[in-house]
């Protein structure tokens, strides 16, 4: 078991368009085993390769359910329907949250960690995580997309 620092609001990673994966080899193996790891210690629903400092086109989701923690490498979302605004959060911005509509459907293609391709299909809580997730690692955050931030009260309530 090994943990990665989880980067912060204002760090430049962010903010970074990341790149695609072309070897899915044991440094692969690695990180993805260790942000498991991190995501499972900081109790989060999904954590994405720039938010431990690595630039690649790497997220994991886990939303609780039979599926366990999905490995996206290179994830494209070829698929949305419907909406949903609800209160999201992200482990790079402890204790800020916000109202962002997402779709209540999503389908997305992605690459395990053998470089074999798949399709899976989240709604409602997954559906919002891979959108986020996917977000990261275009260097988009929850807060560019916010309707609004929470107040601590609403915080408290949710
Ligand atoms: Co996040």
């Amino acid at each position: 078991m090994a943990l990665r620092d989880i980067v912060l609001e204002g760090d430049k990673a962010l903010t970074k368009v990341c790149r695609p994966v072309e070897k899915f080899d044991e440094k692969l193996a690695k990180l993805l085993d260790d942000m498991a790891d991190t995501l499972k210690k900081a109790d989060g629903v999904g954590l994405a390769a720039p938010q431990v400092g690595i630039l690649r086109r790497v997220c994991i989701v886990d939303v609780g359910d039979e599926d366990g923690v999905i490995e996206l490498i290179n994830p494209e979302i070829t698929e949305t329907s419907g909406n949903q605004s609800g209160a999201e959060g992200c482990l790079s911005f402890p204790n800020q949250y916000a109202v962002v509509e997402r779709p209540m459907f999503v389908t997305v293609k992605a690459q395990d960690r053998n470089g074999n391709e798949f399709v899976k299909k989240g709604e409602g809580l997954k559906a919002r995580a891979f959108c986020h997730e996917i977000d990261h690692l275009n260097g988009v955050v929850f807060i560019d997309r916010a309707e609004r931030m929470l107040d601590p009260e609403e915080i408290e309530k949710a």
